[in-house]
């Protein structure tokens, strides 16, 4: 099953949508084996974020993830990446379509609710700043068989 990093920012536990967007990833049917609010510290934030270091956005885009509790979860699942990706939408928000999170909850690119890792080597990169190996929970959920064929 593939892994995929998944951070709800400080606008999206601010504006109070943790329960909307945990509720999205479970419909799926992904399984939940790590989860944890913590302020990201400036060291993690540029480890983050090292991809879009020579941004014009970059100093904005670290100001943002360090100014307020988020929430960071491990999410397994069949294409993780990808249906997670569909289910967060367009980077924008005024290109995200309706039913997306960033389509249906935002409005600016800055203020976008939520990050998801763009690939599986990615999402294993980022999981590891924030979570260790010993923290993820192994368990078997009860609708797998009705899940996978
Ligand atoms: P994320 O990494 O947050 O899941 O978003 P993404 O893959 O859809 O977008 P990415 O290109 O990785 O950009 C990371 C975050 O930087 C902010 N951004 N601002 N002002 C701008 O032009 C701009 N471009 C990107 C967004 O908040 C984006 O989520
Ligand atoms: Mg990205």
């Amino acid at each position: 099953m593939e892994r995929e990093f998944i951070m709800i920012k400080p606008d999206g536990v601010q504006r109070g949508l943790v329960g909307d967007v945990v509720k999205r990833i479970e419909n799926v049917g992904f399984k939940i084996i790590g989860m944890k609010l913590l302020k990201v510290s400036l060291k993690q934030a540029e480890q983050h974020y090292a991809i879009h270091k020579e941004q014009p956005f970059y100093d904005d885009l670290l100001g943002h993830i360090t100014c307020g509790p988020v929430v960071a979860m491990v999410v397994e699942g069949k294409d993780a990446v990808r249906v997670t990706r569909k289910i967060v939408g367009a980077t924008n928000p005024i290109d995200a379509v309706p039913g997306s999170i960033r389509g249906d909850f935002a409005l600016e690119i800055g203020r976008n609710i939520i990050h998801a890792g763009d690939s599986p080597e990615n999402a294993i990169y980022e999981y590891k700043i924030y979570f260790n190996e010993e923290e993820f929970v192994e368990y078997n959920k009860i609708d797998e068989r009705w899940l996978y064929e």
